[in-house]
């Protein structure tokens, strides 16, 4: 098994779809790991995004991110990283596929409802930013 990380982002917790979300996650195989409900000031979401801090909407994309409570969670299953960007979808949800979180619940490009992870180092690196350097995630 292996893991990855996901945040319900504000817009699907604003809208009450966490509940939803949670349940098509856990019905696709993946098991919570740590999970609680926060909110970033806009200066966290600008370092978890810190990747982002060239692109024209970062500034934009740190403002949403803060803008309300999110859903950090740790999650584990088999092929984790990869299962979980199929289960999601594209990030654009015109292209995202039918059935996925995001062609469900996203709005826009920006407000797409759900974070994953793109690789196990992110994973690592992203689940420590909200859950610490804990041995047994
Ligand atoms: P994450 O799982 O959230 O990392 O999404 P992703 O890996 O599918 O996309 P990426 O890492 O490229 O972008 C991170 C986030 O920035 C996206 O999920 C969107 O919320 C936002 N974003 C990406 N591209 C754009 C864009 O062109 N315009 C705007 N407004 N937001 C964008
Ligand atoms: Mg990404």
């Amino acid at each position: 098994t292996n893991k990855t990380f996901t945040m319900i982002k504000p817009d699907a917790v604003a809208d009450g779809h966490s509940g939803a979300i949670i349940k098509m996650i856990e019905e696709a195989g993946f098991r919570i790991v740590a999970l609680k409900k926060t909110q970033l000031t806009a200066e966290r979401a600008g370092q978890f995004y810190a990747v982002h801090a060239e692109r024209p909407f970062y500034e934009s994309l740190c403002t949403y991110m803060s803008s309300g409570p999110i859903i950090p969670i740790i999650l584990e299953k088999e092929n984790a990283v990869a299962d979980f960007r199929t289960l999601i979808g594209a990030t654009n949800p015109d292209n995202a596929d039918e059935g996925t979180i995001r062609k469900l619940f996203a709005k826009s490009m920006q407000a797409n409802a759900i974070h994953g992870s793109d690789s196990d180092e992110n994973a690592q690196i992203e689940g420590s930013f909200f859950f610490g350097n804990v041995e047994q995630f």
